[in-house]
């Protein structure tokens, strides 16, 4: 059985060795950020979000996060506020869902926002909705994988990178952030916000149940969550320099997410709640302005 404290001395070993890369490949739970999972594949993750977007839009509305305040208004203000993004930005959302996030950040800062989604059907909703507002020259939505940023963005041109609940997904955290890293501007930022496994170093007894539970989340959402300290490991492995790492600073309400969960008919039955499950977090890290690209 993983643990997280054999996480911990995944930490402190070499970062290929044989166990550690079976641990990854047969999906355990508990996964270390710096280490890809074959198995986790951005294809299913498509095919996902193709049959589960119109529940997401239905369950969340426009914004499809499951960390957020009572309002949602609230919730896309303090991601403005934390990414700092200002007018003049040229900003990535990588992993846009239906623009929801795109479209406010173009009304309340002038600024140019690409787009990014692994899903046709996101593709369409999101340019119907930017049309809609009329932000056709501010917000570009395209259909790719954050795995490979650098074949459809050009190196270098951007101020922000935002991953707004969507690097959970990624099949190869290392890869996605070299590419992050690569596309920003030297000197710009990267956010993510995002769900990471409670660490249960301290309290063994809990970590059963959590094994449980994260094993089911996984499954039924496509994910493989990492944990937070792998996760700082590799962004500063990267050269990224931290700005902040917090957890979200609103009272946040789980109404959507239960009633997406509901009209999608996703049910995972977890034995520990969200919160002693999962932690929210928010991190703001800093390509160096003397980095030189790494791809
Ligand atoms: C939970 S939704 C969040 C959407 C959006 N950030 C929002 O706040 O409404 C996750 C998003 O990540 C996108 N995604 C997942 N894997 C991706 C990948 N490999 N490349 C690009 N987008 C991806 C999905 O298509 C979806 O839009």
């Amino acid at each position: 059985m993983t643990s997280p404290s054999a996480g911990s001395e995944r930490v402190d070993n070499a970062v290929t060795t044989p166990e550690a890369s079976a641990q990854q490949q047969t999906g355990g739970p508990i996964r270390d950020a710096r280490l890809p999972i074959p198995s986790q594949s951005a294809v299913d993750v498509k095919h996902y979000y193709e049959e589960q977007t119109l529940a997401y839009i239905e369950g969340f509305g426009d914004v499809f996060q499951g960390s957020r305040p009572a309002s949602t208004t609230d919730l896309l203000d303090y991601i403005l506020k934390a990414a700092d993004i200002n007018d003049g930005m040229r900003v990535l959302d990588a992993g846009c869902g239906v623009c929801g996030p795109a479209i406010w950040f173009a009304q309340h800062r002038n600024v140019r926002i690409e787009s990014l989604t692994i899903s046709p059907v996101q593709v369409r909703g999101a340019r119907a909705r930017v049309a809609t507002q009329g932000l056709e020259n501010r917000i570009t939505v395209r259909e790719g994988d954050f795995h490979h940023l650098t074949d459809i963005y050009q190196q270098d041109s951007f101020d922000r990178v935002l991953f707004l609940e969507t690097i959970c997904h990624a099949s190869d955290y290392r890869q996605v952030l070299e590419q992050a890293m690569a596309v920003l501007k030297p000197g710009g930022f990267l956010y993510i916000k995002d769900f990471y496994c409670q660490d249960y170093r301290s309290k063994p007894e809990m970590i059963e149940t959590q094994l449980e539970d994260l094993k089911a989340l996984n499954r039924v959402y496509h994910l493989s969550l990492p944990d937070l300290a792998s996760t700082v490991d590799l962004i500063c492995e990267l050269g990224f320099r931290f700005k902040y790492l917090r957890e979200p600073d609103y009272l946040a309400v789980f109404e959507p997410w239960m009633r997406f969960e509901q009209i999608a008919g996703l049910a995972w039955n977890p034995r520990l709640s969200h919160h002693d499950l999962i932690a929210c977090m928010e991190l703001f890290c800093q390509r160096p302005l003397d980095h030189s690209s790494p791809v």
